[in-house]
C-alpha cells in the first residue's frame, strides 16, 4: 500500500478473502472515490475492459451491490463457511439487497377464536382451529401486493364442525406466493372452505394442498376465481378429500388467462362415497397449461365429475388422466366443452374408467388430440365429439372461429416495418415485475455453488425447504442456464456485472455499448414513434441480450443470436406526440428455430422462418453491440 497510515482491519480481511489487484485499489483511491464499495470495483472493471471511452452507463451500475466497503468485506469473510452465511441469512439478505423468503414468525397454536386476519403476513398456522365448533375465520385482503409471501397452514381446522374459513382476495399481486395446507380441514363435518380471488395476477405462485380435507364429510370446498392471470405457477392437490363423504368441490374460473400453468391432482377424491366435483372454465384461455389428474376419484363411489368450459381456448398444453375413476361404482363424468379450439394440445387417458361398474361418461363437443387406453367402453357417450385434432380444427375453421383466443399482450410483438417515424402502435407493459434485487460483488459471488448438482448447498444457505417456492426457483433457473445453446446461440449465465462484461466483449470485443429501453412510460398505452436510429447503419449486427432470471440475487441470462438488427427509437405519446420515451428494440431475422406456438407468430400470424419478429428491450433487461 502507498499509504503512510496502517490500512484498517476490514481491509486486510478484505485482502486477504477477495483478493484485489492492489494497483486499482490504489489507483481509485487517488481518483478521489471510495475503492472499496463493489460499485467502485465495478467502475474500475469497466475502465480497464472496455477499449471506448463511453461512460458506466447508470442503469446497469445501480443494480451493483450496495454493500458498504466495511459490509463487503465482513461478507467477504463469511462466505468461506457456507454455514455461517446461512446463520447470518436475513441480515445478509437486507445488506446486500436479496430476495430471499421471511424465515416465518411463531406459530399461532391453537387460537380459538373468529378471526379476520386482513393484516398478517408471513403466518405458520399449526394446530390452528382444531376441534372447532361452527365459527368463520376470514382471510380478506390477506398479504395483497406483498413482494414475497409464505404462508403454512397445517393441521388447520381439524376435526372441527360447520366451520367456515373464507379466502377472499388473498395475496393478490404479489410477486411470489408460496401457500402450503397440509393436514388442513381433516376429519371435520360440514363447514365450508372458500377459496376467491385467490393468488390473482401473482408471478410466481406455489400452492400446495396436502391432505386436504381428508375423512371429512359433507364438506365443500369452493375455488373461484382461483390463480387467475398468473405467470410460470404450479399447484398440487395431494391427497385432497380422502375418504371423504359427500363432498363437493367447485373449480370455477380456475387459472384463467395464465401462461405456464402446471396443475397436479394426485389421489384426489380417492374411495370417496358420493362426491361431486365441477370443473367449470378451468384453465380457459391459457398458455401451455400442463394438467395431470393421476388416481383420481379411483374406487370411489357414486361420484359425479363434471368438467365445463375445461381447457377451453388454449394454446398448446396437455392433460394426462391416469387411473381416473378406476374401479369405481356408479361413478359419472361429464365432459362438456372441453378443450374447445385447442391449439396443438393433447390429452392422454390411461388407465381411465377401468373396472368400474356402472359408469357414464359423456362427452359433449369435446375436440382434440386424444389417447385413450385402457378406457372403459361400456356407457361412454361421444356427442359431437371429433376425434382427430385435425378434424377439430377444419370444423372450427369451417365456422369461421379463430382458433386461438389466447391473448398475446397487443405489441408485444411487431414487425420491421412498424419502426418508422410516424408508425401509431400499441406498447406492452414493459415494466418489470419481478422483485427488485442487486447482484452481489463478483468476489462474494464466485464462492457461492451455481449448478443443479450442488443444489442441497444452496438450499441450505437459502433456506429453501423443498417443495418450496425458493427451491423451484432456483432450480428453474439453473436448469435454463445449463440448457445447451440452440443451434447458432452462444449462451451465458452471468452472475455479477464484471462476468457480463467479460461474456459481451468475448463475443463483441472491447469496443462495446450497452443499451436499454430509456424508462416504461407508453407501457400499456398507444404510442407513436418518432425518429429511429439503426444500430450499425441500420445492418445486420451483432449483439448480446441480456434478460433476468429469478434467483435470490440477480442473475442474467445473457445470450448472442445472430442476424438481427438493433434500434434505437423515440417514443412519442400518441395523443399529444411528445417525447414520452426513447425505446431500444430488437429484430430477429431468422426464426427458423422458433416454435408454431411462439408468441409471437400466435400475435402477428405466419410461422417459424417466414417473417422476421421485433420486439423492445424491456426494463432491466439490455442489450450490446458494438459501439456506432
Ligand atoms: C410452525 O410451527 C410449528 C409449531 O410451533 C413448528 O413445529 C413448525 O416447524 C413451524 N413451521 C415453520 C415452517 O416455521
Ligand atoms: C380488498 O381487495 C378487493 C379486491 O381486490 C378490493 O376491491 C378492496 O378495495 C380491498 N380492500 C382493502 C381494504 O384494501
Ligand atoms: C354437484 O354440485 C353442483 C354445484 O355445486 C350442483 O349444481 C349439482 O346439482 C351437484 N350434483 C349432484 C348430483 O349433487
Ligand atoms: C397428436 O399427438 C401426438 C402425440 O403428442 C402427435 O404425435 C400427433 O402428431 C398429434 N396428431 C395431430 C393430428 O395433431
Ligand atoms: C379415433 O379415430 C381412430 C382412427 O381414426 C380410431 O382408431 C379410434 O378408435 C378413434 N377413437 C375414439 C375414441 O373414437
Ligand atoms: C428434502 O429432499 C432431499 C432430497 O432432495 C431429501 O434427502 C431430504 O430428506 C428431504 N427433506 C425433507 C425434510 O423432506
Ligand atoms: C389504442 O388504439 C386502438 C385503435 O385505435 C384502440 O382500439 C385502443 O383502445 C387504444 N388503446 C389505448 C390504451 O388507448
Ligand atoms: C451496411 O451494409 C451495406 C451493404 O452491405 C454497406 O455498403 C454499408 O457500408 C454498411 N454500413 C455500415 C455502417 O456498416
Amino acid at each position: 500500500m502507498h499509504s503512510s497510515t496502517a490500512p484498517p482491519l476490514f481491509l486486510l480481511l478484505l485482502l486477504i478473502s477477495c483478493s484485489f489487484p492492489s494497483h486499482d485499489v490504489v489507483l481509485a483511491a487517488l481518483a478521489g472515490e471510495n475503492p472499496f464499495t463493489p460499485k467502485g470495483y465495478v467502475v474500475r472493471y469497466w475502465k480497464k475492459q472496455i477499449s471506448n471511452n463511453l461512460p458506466e452507463p447508470s442503469f446497469l451500475l445501480d443494480k451493483a451491490s450496495p454493500l458498504t466497503a466495511a459490509e463487503y468485506a465482513s461478507f467477504c469473510k463469511l462466505v468461506n463457511d457456507q454455514n455461517a452465511l446461512s446463520t447470518h441469512l436475513p441480515l445478509f439478505c437486507t445488506k446486500a439487497n436479496l430476495i430471499c423468503f421471511p424465515d416465518l414468525s411463531p406459530s399461532l397454536e391453537k387460537h380459538m377464536d373468529n378471526v379476520d386476519f386482513a393484516t398478517y403476513l408471513n403466518k405458520n398456522f399449526t394446530n390452528y382451529g382444531g376441534d372447532r365448533l361452527g365459527g368463520v375465520d376470514s382471510f380478506k385482503n390477506y398479504s395483497d401486493g406483498d413482494n414475497v409471501v409464505s404462508d403454512n397452514f397445517r393441521r388447520y381446522s381439524r376435526d372441527a364442525v360447520g366451520h367456515n374459513e373464507k379466502f377472499t382476495s388473498y395475496a393478490t399481486e404479489v410477486n411470489m406466493a408460496d401457500q402450503s395446507f397440509s393436514g388442513y380441514g381433516t376429519a371435520s363435518t360440514g363447514g365450508d372452505g372458500e377459496f376467491s380471488n385467490y393468488n390473482h395476477g401473482v408471478n410466481v405462485p406455489n400452492l400446495r394442498f396436502n391432505e386436504y380435507a381428508d375423512n371429512s364429510n359433507g364438506r365443500k370446498q369452493i375455488f373461484t376465481e382461483y390463480t387467475t392471470d398468473i405467470n410460470a405457477g404450479d399447484q398440487t392437490f395431494t391427497s385432497y378429500g380422502k375418504n371423504g363423504n359427500g363432498a363437493t368441490n367447485e373449480f370455477t374460473n380456475y387459472g384463467k388467462n395464465s401462461n405456464v400453468m402446471g396443475s397436479n391432482f394426485k389421489n384426489y377424491g380417492e374411495t370417496g362415497n358420493g362426491g361431486n366435483d365441477t370443473f367449470t372454465s378451468y384453465g380457459d384461455e391459457t398458455n401451455n397449461p400442463q394438467n395431470t389428474f393421476k388416481n383420481y376419484g379411483a374406487e370411489g363411489n357414486s361420484a359425479v365429475e363434471s368438467f365445463k368450459s375445461y381447457r377451453s381456448d388454449s394454446n398448446v398444453g396437455g392433460d394426462d388422466f391416469r387411473s381416473y375413476g378406476k374401479q369405481s361404482n356408479a361413478a359419472q363424468m361429464d365432459f362438456a366443452t372441453y378443450a374447445q379450439d385447442v391449439t396443438d394440445g393433447n390429452t392422454k387417458f390411461s388407465g381411465y374408467g377401468e373396472d368400474a361398474s356402472a359408469q357414464t361418461v359423456d362427452f359433449k363437443q369435446y375436440a382434440l388430440n386424444t389417447t385413450f387406453k385402457a378406457y372403459a367402453k361400456e356407457g361412454v357417450t361421444f356427442a359431437s365429439y371429433t376425434n382427430e385434432s385435425a378434424a377439430a380444427a377444419a370444423s372450427l375453421a369451417a365456422k369461421g372461429k379463430k382458433v386461438n383466443r389466447w391473448a398475446v399482450e397487443p405489441g408485444k410483438f411487431f414487425r420491421e416495418e412498424m419502426l418508422k417515424s410516424g408508425s401509431v402502435m400499441p406498447m406492452p407493459d414493459i415494466r418489470d415485475k419481478m422483485p427488485k434485487r442487486s447482484f452481489l460483488p463478483r468476489a462474494i459471488v464466485t464462492k457461492l455453488p451455481f449448478s443443479t448438482s450442488k443444489i442441497d448447498e444452496l438450499k441450505n444457505i437459502f433456506h429453501a425447504e423443498n417443495d418450496s417456492s425458493m427451491t423451484s426457483m432456483l432450480v428453474n433457473s439453473l436448469n435454463e442456464c445449463e440448457r445447451a445453446p440452440s443451434p447458432g446461440e452462444t449462451k451465458r449465465c452471468v452472475a455479477s456485472i464484471e462476468d457480463m462484461i467479460d461474456f459481451a466483449t468475448s463475443v463483441l470485443g472491447r469496443n462495446v455499448a450497452v443499451r436499454t429501453t430509456e424508462n416504461t412510460q407508453g407501457s400499456n398505452g398507444n404510442i407513436t414513434i418518432g425518429q429511429v436510429k439503426g444500430i450499425n447503419g441500420g445492418n445486420v449486427t451483432k449483439s448480446v441480450s441480456c434478460h433476468q432470471s429469478l434467483f435470490p440475487y440477480l442473475v442474467y441470462y445473457c445470450h448472442s443470436v445472430p442476424k438481427v438488427r438493433v434500434y434505437e427509437a423515440d417514443i412519442l405519446d400518441a395523443e399529444s406526440k411528445a417525447r414520452i420515451n426513447h425505446g431500444v428494440a430488437i429484430c430477429h431475422l431468422d426464426t427458423s428455430s422458433w416454435s408454431p406456438g411462439h408468441g409471437a407468430f400466435i400475435a402477428l400470424g405466419s410461422g417459424p422462418g417466414k417473417i422476421e419478429v421485433c420486439h423492445w428491450i424491456f426494463e432491466n433487461d439490455m442489450t450490446w453491440t458494438v459501439a456506432d
